[in-house]
């Protein structure tokens, strides 16, 4: 039921809070402020490399998670989208750990992907929403999120519940390793215990945003920009909006526009820039400066102190609270979320069932 809200995913979105510290609760030992995970009978420690897989929003969290996986626990990362990862006949050595990202387990690329794995000897580990599904039947390693049934065909707050869950995994993999020492590891449980607050002051944005919506619905392209973590954000930001307000986004790593993608700014195309303050800002930042120099109109989402040294001359800016780099990309996802929502409301277009899509898409 959508009690109070307009739609499923509106309310979804509401959810995450709640939903994010239900999955985060089952990977974080509160006592001995540690990171946990599910008993595995295989070494985790071990594992030579991790070969993601996935489609849409949950390939856009295993993007995060390679940064992640590779920053912390220095384990090289490849990512693939499930449908040319088994084309591209993809080498798969002993002692590979082969990780599929899945809100509903039954995507079919995905799946035939992970029976690729399975046969090639790779360990199997799975991120679903659904227990029953069969990806978590089949898996050797099964990390539940908790986000409840998610029913907007616009994928919401599993994705930030696979993102907790890929927290949680990327540092319990530091630990292991010994790349994360006791200091840290209590550092990281509390950023995370932190996440579901950070992300209610993301919400309270709503409004605003609702209202900014309006300045986005009439463009006929926008394009999103991010680094870092947030690159994959900006890649998600644009597949929120085309999916359910049928508008052309596109996302880019930020130091990718003047390779070609800046020769389509004027000052009819809006730009969304997801820049946290922090190591990567400055460069962000001038990118950002480049695109305004050419007459782009830009949203800044970025916290107080982003905001006030870049937010100057931008057509609107949305304030997030200042996070840890590791639960930004969490907290980002709100605003492009509810960004994406909003429009498509001023758009009037059918929020919870787009055209042409379905929840769960069982055909390769
Ligand atoms: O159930 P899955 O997570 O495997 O689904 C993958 C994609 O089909 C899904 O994330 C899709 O991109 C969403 N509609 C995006 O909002």
């Amino acid at each position: 039921e959508k009690g109070n809200y307009r739609h499923f995913m509106q309310k979804e979105i509401f959810e995450q809070p709640t939903v994010v510290a239900q999955t985060l609760s089952s990977y974080i030992r509160q006592v001995t402020q540690s990171v946990t995970l599910p008993q595995m009978d295989f070494d985790l420690a071990g594992v030579k490399r991790i070969t993601i897989v996935a489609c849409g929003t949950s390939y856009y969290a295993g993007m995060v998670a390679k940064y992640w996986i590779e920053t912390f626990a220095r384990v090289p990362v490849d990512i693939d989208v499930a449908s040319e990862f088994r084309y591209r006949d993809p080498v798969l050595e002993p002692g590979g750990l082969a990780l599929f990202i899945s809100q509903s387990g039954e995507t079919a690329d995905t799946l035939a992907a992970l029976r690729h794995c399975k046969a090639h000897d790779q360990t199997i580990a799975v991120v679903v929403n659904v227990p029953t599904s069969t990806m978590a039947r089949e898996a050797d390693l099964l990390l539940p999120t908790h986000a409840g049934p998610e029913i907007g065909v616009a994928s919401t707050k599993a994705f930030t519940c696979q993102l907790s869950v890929l927290a949680a995994l990327a540092a319990r993999l530091a630990v292991l390793r010994g790349r994360m020492d006791r200091e840290e590891e209590t550092r990281v449980v509390q950023h995370l215990i932190e996440t579901p607050a950070c992300l209610n002051a993301a919400l309270t944005h709503d409004d605003e945003i609702a209202r900014m919506a309006h300045l986005i619905a009439p463009a006929r392209d926008v394009l999103y920009l991010g680094r870092g973590p947030d690159f994959p954000l900006a890649l998600e930001g644009a597949l929120k909006l085309k999916e359910i307000s049928y508008i052309h986004a596109e996302g880019y790593a930020s130091g990718e526009m003047k390779h070609g993608p800046i020769a389509l700014i004027d000052e009819a195309v809006p730009v969304i820039v997801l820049a946290p303050s922090g190591p990567l800002f400055e460069k962000t930042v001038s990118n950002m400066q480049e695109v305004r120099a050419r007459g782009g109109k830009v949203v800044l989402i970025s916290d107080a102190e982003g905001i006030a040294e870049a937010g100057e001359g931008c057509i609107a800016t949305i304030e997030m609270p200042k996070v840890h780099p590791l639960i930004a990309p969490l907290v980002y996802a709100v605003p492009v979320q509810l960004l994406a929502y909003h429009v498509a409301c001023v758009k009037g277009t059918d929020v919870d069932q787009p055209r042409n899509l379905a929840k769960s898409v069982t055909v390769e």
